[in-house]
């Protein structure tokens, strides 16, 4: 009777303590839950690793980015979009989040930065929940985690234009504090050029020691530069750059110009990232459809917060495979 209660307690604290810790700690705590996630479930649950010469995994480890190319063919993205098309729009980033009140793409673009469809018509969707269980797919989340994962949230939403400034904590730098370990897919469904509704990610930002080399490479440079004239060095608080901030965008610009990857994508193509790294999305000129599917460790607090709750058992019968191990994934999503 009390389940959900306790689960949502302990998200709760598990968020608090993420934020609180110092972010050195944030790995160790990571390693935790995934060597309890291994313990807990049979072997038999495990993905198979990724192939040898699959790069994928590395770049996601190394880099916290890795292009996963067309996922889904020009007709197939015409059907997704025609879909949604015919499904109600909420005027707010996450349905969850919305006032309740469904609209069309054009009201909800009246209305603001954003629109976006339930978590029933995303996961609804076709091709949509297919991709997110993609074997190949699945194999380099786990590789990357290093236990099965946890669907915890899934997301279609449209970016609007005629919006003059950005909005903070999307459309500024920023991390996303999810999970202590997490990467979330993001699947665009109409072309993203680097002057229309590009995504940007900042390679390595996702670790420390990345981060620390940049910071001392910079600092070395600026000293240099600055030599006699230490007032003129830019001011750049490192520990700022882990905090909870709705807004990265000066300091970034200081320490990565030049080392910022622009995301751009013809529609049906899709990446995959550690969105722990700094990131953020931009404004386009015109209607902007993206859809994400997040891999954390854990019913974290973010599945709370964007109102999932699961579809009843067997909604997605026939579209993802019936083992233990899919259930496990996806239990957030549909009930097992
Ligand atoms: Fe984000």
């Amino acid at each position: 009777m009390f389940g959900e209660l306790d689960a949502l307690r302990l998200s709760k604290v598990l968020t608090d303590i993420q934020l609180g810790m110092h972010y050195r700690a944030r790995p160790t705590v990571a390693q935790l839950l995934v060597d309890q996630t291994n313990r807990l479930l049979p072997d038999t649950m495990r993905s198979p690793a990724p192939g040898a010469y699959d790069t994928k995994p590395h770049m996601l480890r190394n880099r916290g980015i890795a292009q996963l190319g067309r996922v889904l063919e020009r007709d197939q993205v015409e059907a997704v979009h025609a879909y949604f098309r015919s499904r109600p729009c909420f005027a707010a980033h996450v349905a969850g989040k919305s006032d309740g009140t469904p609209r069309t793409i054009e009201q909800c673009a009246e209305r603001g930065h954003y629109g976006s469809y339930t978590i029933a018509d995303v996961l609804n969707a076709p091709f949509l929940p297919e991709l997110a269980n993609r074997e190949d797919i699945l194999s380099l989340v786990e590789s990357y985690l290093g236990c099965p994962p946890t669907l915890y949230s899934v997301n279609a939403f449209w970016s609007f234009p005629a919006q003059n400034r950005p909005w903070p904590g999307i459309q500024t730098f920023h991390r996303d504090f999810d999970d202590f370990r997490f990467c979330t897919m993001f699947l665009f469904l109409t072309d993203l050029t680097p002057e229309n509704g590009a995504h940007y990610y900042i390679p390595g930002t996702h670790r420390i020691e990345m981060m620390n080399k940049v910071f001392a490479e910079k600092t070395a440079a600026w000293q240099q530069q600055f030599a006699g004239q230490p007032e003129k060095m830019p001011k750049v608080d490192f520990d700022g750059l882990f905090a909870e901030n709705a807004d990265l965008n000066e300091p970034c610009a200081h320490l990565f110009t030049g080392a910022i990857d622009t995301v751009t994508a013809e529609a049906g193509s899709a990446v995959i990232e550690d969105t722990y790294g700094l990131h953020k999305g931009d404004i386009p000129k015109s209607n902007r459809l993206v859809v994400w599917f997040r891999y954390g460790l854990y019913k974290n607090l973010t599945n709370y917060r964007d109102s999932i709750m699961p579809l009843p058992r067997g909604a997605l019968a026939g579209r993802i495979p019936e083992t233990l191990r899919h259930k496990y994934i996806n239990r957030l999503m549909v009930e097992p």
